[in-house]
């Protein structure tokens, strides 16, 4: 992609953790795998995989609140690998975060209208009288009555409380938002107000974002690509009509509908799920993979593409696809049978 925004190259990460609590043995937990993805200028990338697969990981490295090794370039500035108070302010402003728990990103003790200012006072950014105002047309985008503003956080439902998150992040206007499970501790109909939100704000401003989501549904609803993550690695990565419509992973098809046996084969989905560290050899996901084959332990696949020449790419980290076999057709997916 020539006008990528984020560009992230060979990205890996690991965690010191210890075995039994501060004078246990120290332990690396490798949990990104060298991860190589860019993400174009007001692109909507969704990124789905089971919990603890990396991808709040993967966020919060290009938001750079963890060290990683690898190389992350965002709007041609190179962040600094060393993590932790390494972002510098210029990042900063190309880039800001919405988590899942709005409730718990807010300063209970502060006025609606002190948060949203808060951005532009640490940035240094106008006179009292520009930030106020700013903040009152802030108000009005993220669709809160102006009255709000000198209310508290307890006194706001979850929604509004996510929305005014999502107005914090936009105060320095961001080219980039990393929306980690923004929706997923919102009920069904304000989920969608918010999802709605985030909709308006990609058209009106060319909002990027990285929408990190278990529901694929929503995922495609929203996004223009999506990776599926598995143990720290993406093995699939289309657009999101590709992914959604035609998955090719084994991972991916059960993902989007586990109870999806795939074409020609009988043998139920087995093993452990992600256990924290990622194989060294062969494909991560032979052990829980009906479809494998004998040298899939052995083995590990790269990412391909298999969309026929032409169309947008469609990569697979799959034996099956090696040969970069283009797809026939559409694929016999549970999301066809269910549709
Ligand atoms: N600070 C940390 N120290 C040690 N291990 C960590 C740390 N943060 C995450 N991990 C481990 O890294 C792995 C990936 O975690 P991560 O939060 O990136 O997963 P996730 O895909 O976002 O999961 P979920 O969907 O549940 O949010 C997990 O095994 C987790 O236990
Ligand atoms: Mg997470």
């Amino acid at each position: 992609m020539s006008d990528a925004l984020v560009v992230i190259k060979n990205l890996s990460n690991t965690y010191r953790t210890r075995a039994y609590g501060v004078f246990g043995r120290e332990l690396m937990q490798p949990v990104l795998d060298h991860i190589t993805l860019e993400i174009g200028r007001g692109e909507i990338f969704g990124l789905v995989g089971e919990s603890g697969c990396g991808k709040t990981s993967l966020g919060n490295s290009i938001l750079g609140l963890i060290a990683y090794e690898g190389d992350i370039i965002i709007d041609g500035l190179r962040q600094n690998r060393r993590g932790r108070l390494s972002r510098s302010k210029a990042l900063a402003r190309k880039v800001q975060a919405v988590f899942q728990d709005p409730g718990a990103a807010l300063n209970p003790a502060k006025t609606i209208r002190w948060l949203l200012e808060e951005p532009l006072r640490i940035h240094g950014i106008g006179t009292k009288q520009e930030r106020i105002a700013r903040v009152d047309a802030m108000l009005h985008r993220i669709g809160l009555d102006p009255g709000y503003k000198t209310r508290r956080v307890y006194e706001l439902s979850g929604g509004q409380k996510q929305r005014v998150c999502i107005g914090c992040a936009l105060m320095l206007e961001p080219q980039f938002i990393v929306a980690d499970e923004a929706v997923s501790s919102l009920d069904v109909s304000v989920g969608a107000q918010i999802l709605n939100l985030f909709q308006e704000l990609h058209q009106s401003l060319g909002l990027g974002m990285l929408f990190i989501s278990h529901n694929l549904q929503v995922v495609y609803y929203m996004c223009h690509r999506i990776g599926v993550m598995y143990k720290g690695q993406i093995v699939e990565l289309g657009t999101a009509q590709g992914v959604y419509f035609h998955p090719a992973h084994p991972y991916t098809r059960i993902l989007l509908d586990p109870a999806c046996e795939p074409a020609g084969s009988d043998t139920p989905v087995q093993g452990p799920p992600w256990a924290g560290l990622y194989r060294q050899e062969g494909c991560g996901f032979v052990e829980r993979c009906p479809r494998k084959r004998a040298d899939c332990g052995k083995n590990a696949p790269g990412l391909v593409n298999i969309a026929p020449s032409g169309e947008a790419p469609h990569q697979v980290r799959c034996a099956l696809f090696q040969d970069g076999i283009p797809m026939q057709g559409p694929s016999k997916s549970g999301r066809e049978l269910a549709v």
